[in-house]
Formats: structure tokens, C-alpha cells, sequence
């Protein structure tokens, strides 16, 4: 295992991951959950702190986070930035309301070993590329590793658990991974999950299937990126507006709801929730029930970022069923991200 290429890293795409790196993130994972499952100590960032500023609400990335640092030894110590002065990009401060990236960057760098981000939707007012723009400020003045804890475009330690998931179930090679739209009554749910679990599976060579009605397309710039890395990597990439025809076949389902691009402000929408609503309350089909699994291989399994709208993305008996591998996935987010951290805050 090569790790010195991590050592005081950014972790904010898995873009800017090789794949050997992603192969070496997962192998410690890997030997983090056997270390905690046999209670084997594994202090491997003692008297360490990492900052979380969560501009966004959050139940499994701010936990994953806060226990995992305790099993690494460290400590992380969680920021509201309605509590502090809400950091803020130069030319949008508001006198004692807000402090400047920069400053807050530079000042938690110098009392702790990484600062985490959650950003995307209302606090940068669905500007798409805003919220990651922001993390980018806080790591170019930050000299400790920023980890993004999901941004509007990006949310890598999401895709590094969904890879730890299906790698223990199925494995990489020859394996159908189907990311595909699900219908939600909520239209503000940003692309962060979509385009990283793509991403992911495109890196590390798997057949992959980007399933969503039109008018839901994601970021064109990550598609390009993910045709380079399938073909590079010996798997494929292809894009389908038919729900059935994305989960024909799958052993990977992964349904959920992202929003359409009319929800983004201008050049890249038209910031108009109105027709955003339209477009969505015209797929309520595209929910994964009993018989859209059974259009997939016998053995796929189901799976989703959480949370999820029962009824709605995904029904009860799928979700709760035997192929569901969503709970897993999410107790993977703790021994994925201290993989991570143990990696990059050494
Ligand atoms: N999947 C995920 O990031 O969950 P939270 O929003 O609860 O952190």
C-alpha cells in the first residue's frame, strides 16, 4: 500500500483520485472495520482535530465524522455557521455577520489537522458550482487537508462508502452499476450524489448506466469525465432515458432524486422551482418498487445514499427487502471516511 501521495491532500472529487489511490482509501477501509469489529485499537490520528462546518443539515456524514475521529483518536469539533461568523467568499460579507473564507481557513488550520465542509443548495442560493467554489476558497488558504462533506457538485465520501458496499458485495469486475433519477416531491435535492457515484464507478472500470428522464441531466462536464475513465479503466458508460431499460440486467440499482436543471440559476438554469416541480410530478413512475428490482439481475442488490423518501424514491418492502444494501452502505461511511482522514491528516 503506497501512502505517501496522501499525506496533507484535499479530498474534494474523487476526480483528483487515481485509481490506485481509491483501490488504497478502500484497502484501509477495509482494514479499519475488521480493526473495529475485533476491537482492535486504531489511534492512528491521537490528539488530532478536524473542524466540521455544516452550512446544510446532516445525520450519517456529521456522525460518521464525529465517531470516527474518536475511534481514531483525534477529536471533531462541530461548527454551525449560524453560531460563528458564517464564512463567507470575499465580496459577500456582511460586517460582523460574516467572516471571510480566508480568514476562518487560516485560523482553523492553525489549531487543528483538517477542516471538513458541508455546502450546497439555499446557502449559496442554488447557484450551481457555488458551494464547491467555496470549499476550493477554504482549501487554496487553508494549509491543512480540506475534506468536502458534500457540495453541489461533489460528494466523495459518499462515493468512496458506495464503492466500499458494492466491492464487498460483488466486487468491481463485470459489474452493472446503475445510478438512475427516482421520483421525490422535494426538487431541491442537489446532483452531489449522482455525479460522485458515477464517478466512482467509472474510476474503477464498472459497467455503468445513467438512468434518468429528460430534462434531469446532470453536470455534462463529469459525463465526459466519466466516458474518459470507463474506457480507460476497460469498463463503459452509457446514459438512458427509459427507467426499465437502466435496470434491465443490473446487479447495482441505486435510485434516487436529484434536481432538474431549470433549478439552478442562470447560465446553467433558470432558477424556476415551477417548472422544476412540472418536470418532476411528470415521472411519479420512477419509484423502485418490488417489480422494477425484478427487472434487474437476481442477485443485485438495492442501494441508496440516505436519506430517502419511502413511498415516493423507493417502497418500504425494497428498501427493508433482502436485497437492500443501503444500511450497510451507510455504516460504511464511518470506516471509508476514517480511511481517509487516517490517509490525508497524518
Ligand atoms: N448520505 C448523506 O450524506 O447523509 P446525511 O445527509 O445524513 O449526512
Amino acid at each position: 500500500m503506497k501512502t505517501e501521495t496522501f499525506r496533507n491532500r484535499d479530498y474534494l472529487t474523487l476526480l483528483d483520485y487515481s485509481r490506485e489511490e481509491v483501490e488504497t482509501i478502500l484497502d484501509l477501509a477495509f482494514e479499519l472495520k475488521r480493526k473495529r469489529a475485533v476491537g482492535e485499537k486504531h489511534h492512528l490520528l491521537e490528539d488530532k482535530t478536524l473542524f466540521l462546518i455544516f452550512y446544510n443539515q446532516s445525520l450519517r456524514t456529521r456522525n460518521s465524522f464525529e465517531a470516527g475521529m474518536t475511534q481514531l483518536g483525534g477529536h471533531a469539533h462541530f461548527l454551525d455557521p449560524s453560531k460563528i461568523y458564517m464564512p463567507a467568499m470575499e465580496g459577500r460579507e456582511v460586517a460582523y455577520s460574516t467572516e471571510r473564507i480566508s480568514d476562518v481557513a487560516r485560523t482553523l488550520a492553525r489549531m487543528g489537522e483538517g477542516i471538513a465542509i458541508r455546502c450546497y443548495g439555499d446557502p449559496v442560493d442554488w447557484e450551481y458550482g457555488g458551494a464547491h467554489g467555496m470549499i476550493q476558497e477554504f482549501a487554496r488558504w487553508s494549509h491543512v487537508p480540506v475534506i468536502n462533506m458534500e457540495c453541489d457538485k461533489y460528494h466523495p465520501c459518499q462515493a468512496m462508502a458506495d464503492l466500499m458496499t458494492v466491492k464487498e458485495k460483488l466486487g468491481f469486475q463485470g459489474t452493472k452499476f446503475t445510478m438512475s433519477w427516482a421520483y421525490s416531491p422535494s426538487v431541491h435535492k442537489p446532483r452531489a450524489v449522482p455525479q460522485s457515484a458515477i464517478i466512482a464507478a467509472a474510476k474503477v472500470g464498472m459497467e455503468v448506466t445513467l438512468a434518468h428522464p429528460e430534462g434531469m441531466d446532470l453536470d455534462p462536464e463529469v459525463l465526459g469525465a466519466c466516458e474518459q475513465m470507463a474506457s480507460q479503466a476497460g469498463g463503459s458508460f452509457r446514459v438512458t432515458h427509459d427507467f426499465e431499460d437502466g435496470l434491465k440486467g443490473a446487479h447495482v440499482v441505486y435510485p434516487k432524486a436529484w434536481c432538474a436543471t431549470p433549478i439552478f440559476k442562470s447560465p446553467v438554469g433558470k432558477s424556476d422551482p415551477k417548472e422544476t416541480q412540472r418536470i418532476f410530478d411528470s415521472h411519479k413512475d420512477w419509484i423502485c418498487d418490488r417489480a422494477h428490482m425484478e427487472l434487474a439481475d437476481k442477485q443485485a442488490i438495492y442501494m441508496h445514499c440516505l436519506p430517502c423518501d419511502r413511498g415516493f424514491e423507493v417502497t418500504d418492502e425494497v428498501i427493508d427487502g433482502p436485497q437492500s444494501a443501503a444500511f450497510d452502505e451507510a455504516e460504511n461511511r464511518l470506516h471509508a471516511q476514517k480511511a481517509v482522514m487516517a490517509l490525508v491528516m497524518r
